[in-house]
């Protein structure tokens, strides 16, 4: 069975092809237009999918070596997202399945971003605890099964990546800025500022980070920066490196907190934000000093990509779970 699998729910077009399960490709291309406005801009978001949807899924299929005849079924996300964004792929996908006369699977983008962990063995064991960390979302989940989750907990304000993008525009790094922030952490003492750390009520599983983020900006107020001015790198990578530990310091303890109350032995994290070292750095040794078992994916399966959704898509038509052609984009989609 060969799936194509179609993501345009933000400002990356990609498509990928996956065979029983196994994936052959994956082309994504990332839309640098939205550098210069500083941040994404729905408009110009979803006139770039247009652009370059049809020559990302030819390069998809040609990485892939088969012909769109080949094809059993289309999958694309349907929600959430921004809704321009998602009707391009939608579209596409249903009108490409319509003329090859195969099925069409819609799929929810933050079930696929869990598949992620799922694209390549070995593979998370059901049950165990998910942590999306994405741009828009923040979310512990529990996953029973292929299609059985609960959602344990998400963020009141913020999402985790909306954090580290709206502190690097404070500090004017650029765009984007979650890796910017990455990279001069990098190079920073995560001591040099203590910023709060947002653990709500005992044992909750939600999250909040615009404390957090607010605390940032108080601290620059205070000590006078000037984002234009140079010479300003050591304070700069000091600032990311003791943002970065505050928000990786909450998202492990609030994923191992679940894990011990769920009693897994695997927990998985995605999205974005799972692409940062010092998430993942630290991740790995907790993991090890805790007993349980890590699975991330590698960096091209972090942030949005067609694998994810065609594996989601495999899965999905394996079950017997076909969309109808009349399924329309749903830009607040909830998990489940
Ligand atoms: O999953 P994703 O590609 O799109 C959404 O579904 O939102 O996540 C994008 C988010 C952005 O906020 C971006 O700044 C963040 O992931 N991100 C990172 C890193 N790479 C991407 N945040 C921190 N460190 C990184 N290395
Ligand atoms: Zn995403």
């Amino acid at each position: 069975m060969i799936i194509l699998g179609l993501e345009t729910s933000c400002d990356e077009t990609s498509a990928a092809v996956v065979r029983d399960g196994k994936l052959l490709s994956n082309a994504t291309a990332v839309q640098l237009i939205h550098s210069d406005h500083g941040g994404v801009v729905p408009e110009l978001a979803s006139r770039a999918h247009q652009r370059i949807i049809i020559p990302v899924v030819e390069d998809a299929l040609r990485k892939a070596s088969i012909k769109k005849n080949d094809l059993d079924a289309i999958a694309a996300v349907y929600g959430p997202g921004l809704i321009g964004s998602i009707l391009i792929g939608l579209s596409f996908g249903k009108g490409m399945a319509m003329g090859l006369g195969i099925p069409f699977i819609g799929i929810n983008h933050m079930e696929a971003h869990i598949f992620s962990n799922m694209i390549e063995e070995p593979r998370p064991s059901f049950p165990f605890v998910n942590l999306t960390v994405s741009g828009g979302h923040t979310q512990l989940v529990l996953v029973k099964d292929s299609f059985e989750s609960e959602l344990l907990g998400e963020t009141l304000d913020d999402a985790a990546g909306e954090a580290f993008d709206k502190v690097a525009k404070m500090l004017g790094v650029g765009y984007p800025g979650g890796p910017l922030v990455d990279k001069f952490a990098a190079k920073g003492n995560a001591k040099a500022v203590k910023f709060p750390r947002s653990y709500l009520e005992e044992g909750s599983h939600q999250f909040s980070f615009s404390g957090l983020k607010t605390s940032v900006l108080y601290y620059l107020r205070k000590t006078g920066f000037d984002k234009t001015a140079h010479g300003n790198d050591v304070f700069v990578s000091d600032v990311c490196a003791s943002f970065q530990a505050a928000v990786v310091d909450v998202l492990i303890e609030k994923l191992l907190t679940a894990a011990k109350k769920y009693n897994v032995k695997d927990i998985a994290v995605c999205g974005g934000v799972s692409a940062n070292s010092e998430l993942r750095r630290r991740l790995a040794w907790e993991a090890r000093m805790n007993h349980v078992k890590l699975f991330i994916p590698k960096l091209d399966f972090c942030t949005d990509n067609g694998a994810m959704v065609a594996q989601a898509g495999y899965e999905r038509m394996r079950k017997g779970f076909i969309s109808n052609l009349e399924l329309t984009a749903e830009p607040n989609l909830q998990m489940n």
